[in-house]
């Protein structure tokens, strides 16, 4: 074989590999969103799910950028979803999100909406999850919903998807933009982000400067729509106080017979520096028929 034909040979044997290469990473980034959907069947199921998505590897590539929410699935677990009649969750939400939306717009960054309590399993994430569903279902706003909670994320499981590349992704500096974690969803005026990657420093990065650049390109970036934020509780982490500064409107979930009323003092008192609209929702009240539960609020 002269010099010449080795060359050749050896060029088509190495544009071979690079085709075979570029195919092979084409196929794992063309994923239908089918492949994507997981099947959650009880609530026990759902917490379980929880810490199998922490722990597994989230990549760019594996972000689907949309998600089909079962609603029927929502309906049965006690969230308000656009298709759903008039019911007494519904009605609540409609009357929490009122004053909310009457300012979200008044004051630069009052569409930033945290949700927060003192302690842990005092309904955040209901509340958060309802909240954006209610404003979701109203003619002109727009909703992203953000799971800031990076010690017990809770988005992906209540909504019934895998937890993909997000808040963290973006704060390590893995995702430059914003607009590649974003997921939209089946309910068209509703998109989030989730917390992404689990990190070791993960309090540490909610807490840090870069987070607080990120709150600000968020104010500006999604200045048109409702950014509600569910947050790690007041008295347990050092982060939530952080995000309290920058935003525009803070609600504080409230436990009916169990968050007392020091810690509730306590709570307000931390948010000393922040010049946010601070709301509470009174939650689980069990009234009428035993073990049921209702929601209300004061502001
Ligand atoms: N108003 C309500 N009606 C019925 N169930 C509720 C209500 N509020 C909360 N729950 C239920 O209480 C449990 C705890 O709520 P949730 O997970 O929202 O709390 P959390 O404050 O986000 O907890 P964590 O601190 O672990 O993130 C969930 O099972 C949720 O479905
Ligand atoms: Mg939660």
């Amino acid at each position: 074989m002269s010099i010449i034909e080795k060359a050749i040979s050896k060029l088509e044997k190495e544009v071979g590999n690079k085709a075979a290469k570029i195919s092979g990473r084409s196929k794992t980034r063309i994923k239908s969103n089918k492949e994507q959907k997981p099947v959650v069947t009880s609530r026990k199921d759902n917490l379980l799910g929880n810490v199998a998505v922490l722990n597994e590897p989230v990549n760019e590539a594996a972000n689907t950028n949309y998600i089909d929410i079962d609603l029927s699935r929502l309906n049965q677990l006690g969230i308000v979803t656009p298709t759903q009649g008039k019911t007494q969750i519904a009605e609540q939400f409609r009357i929490i999100k009122r004053p909310l939306l009457t300012k979200a717009f008044a004051k630069k960054n009052n569409n930033l909406i945290m949700i927060t309590s003192a302690l842990q399993g005092e309904g955040k994430s209901f509340c958060s999850v309802n909240l954006a569903m209610s404003i979701a279902s109203e003619m002109d706003h727009r909703v992203l919903l953000i799971d800031t909670d990076v010690a017990r994320p809770s988005i992906p499981n209540l909504l019934g998807f895998k937890s993909q590349a997000g808040l963290m992704d973006i704060l390590l500096g893995e995702i430059n933009d914003v607009g590649d974690v974003l997921i939209k969803t089946n309910v068209e005026k509703l998109s989030l982000i989730t917390v992404g990657t689990a990190h070791s420093h993960a309090t540490e990065l909610l807490a840090s400067q870069t987070m607080v650049l990120l709150l600000e390109e968020l104010a500006q970036r999604y200045n048109d729509r409702i950014v509600i934020f569910d947050a790690p509780p007041i008295l347990l982490t050092s982060e939530a106080r952080v995000l309290a500064e920058r935003m525009g409107q803070i609600v504080l979930v409230v436990e009916a017979e169990r968050t007392t009323q020091q810690a509730v003092n306590h709570v307000v008192s931390q948010f000393n520096h922040s010049k946010a609209n601070i709301n509470l929702i009174y939650n689980k009240v069990r009234t009428f028929a035993a073990g049921e539960y209702y929601g209300y609020y004061y502001s």
